[in-house]
């Protein structure tokens, strides 16, 4: 594994790698043992989008590790003015030990590891979000002990969750199900990986059938960062797609909800559930740290 792309890209032995090594570096964070894996080392972290989590997420965690972290907003940083990428990978790569991106299209991250020399990190991109997914896998483990004969369910959008929320769940060896509108389905590169797991996976447009009997249920913003012109449109198509109590019902007994975060509460989730499922999804955000230092150990030790 050379980078972090999308995790279409890991098979299941390297994801699961990843989520031991998370466990041990938060077992090791826990009780106060040294873990300087990254000592000397620098990690770029470029961000044309906000963020609380994987900013402060990344940044702690290469502390923790021993290394030192720079924050680059995008900005600030000549990319902004259209430098273009493949001559900033090719600039970075000279100065830096590994890249944290977070943007708009996929193909800048992927053209980033093209281009550079040195190891790329997926921070999210409109396509997917893979070390939010690492983060969640980590979590639902934690909490059932397995992932065997889980049923995983996500109510809203197919958007860059959704997307690796399909495949991170698949190659885990869950069942995966999503309830989205008609227009706002995964793309097609998705669901034709899905395909391939044949009754594992389903989708339907009707929130009920999704959750039926799911042991995990997730959602996230119906408007995501870019989308913010389109919100009162989407509150329309959305209206429904919530989780809420009439939904836990035909939920597993002991099923657990988790969130990407920020949450809209009313919106995709209620107030409600949420508060009541607070310890899994702040365990969830806990869990950003440790996965990730788990992907930078593996990825620039
Ligand atoms: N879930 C997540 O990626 O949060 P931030 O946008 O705050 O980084
Ligand atoms: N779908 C959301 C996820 C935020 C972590 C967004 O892209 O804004």
């Amino acid at each position: 594994m050379k980078h972090l792309l999308k995790l279409l890209d890991l098979s299941t032995e390297e994801i699961i790698d990843i989520l031991n090594l998370a466990d041990q570096l938060k077992y090791e964070l826990k009780h106060g043992i040294p873990h300087p894996h990254l000592k000397g080392k620098t990690l770029g972290m470029i961000f044309q989008k906000a963020s609380t989590r994987t900013r402060v997420s990344f940044e702690t965690g290469m502390y923790q590790l021993g290394g030192y972290p720079l924050f680059l907003s995008s900005n600030d940083l000549q990319i902004g003015r259209g430098e273009p990428v493949q001559d900033t990978a090719r600039v970075l790569s000279r100065y830096l030990d590994g890249i944290m991106i977070r943007t708009f299209e996929q193909s800048e991250v992927e053209n980033l590891a093209e281009f550079g020399n040195i190891p790329i990190i997926n921070g999210l991109t409109d396509f997917c979000h893979p070390c939010q997914v690492l983060a969640d896998l980590m979590t639902i483990r934690e909490f059932k002990g397995s992932f065997d004969g889980l049923k995983m369910c996500f109510i809203g959008d197919g958007n860059n969750m959704a997307n690796s929320l399909i495949v991170g769940g698949l190659k885990v060896g869950m069942s995966v199900s999503i309830a989205c509108p008609d227009d706002y389905q995964p793309p097609k590169e998705i669901l034709e990986f899905a395909a391939q797991y044949g009754d594992k996976f389903q989708m339907t447009n009707s929130p009920m059938e999704a959750a039926k009997g799911a042991d995990v249920l997730y959602t996230d913003v119906w408007a995501s960062m870019g989308q913010e012109g389109e919100a009162e449109k989407r509150k329309k198509a959305f209206a429904g797609y919530q989780i809420n109590d009439e939904l836990m019902a035909v939920a597993n007994n002991e099923a657990m909800v988790l969130h990407c975060l920020p949450a809209h509460r009313e919106e995709e989730i209620t107030n409600k559930v949420f508060e009541e499922h607070a310890n899994e999804i702040f365990e969830e955000a806990e869990n950003r740290l440790h996965a990730q230092k788990a992907v930078m150990v593996k990825l620039m030790a």
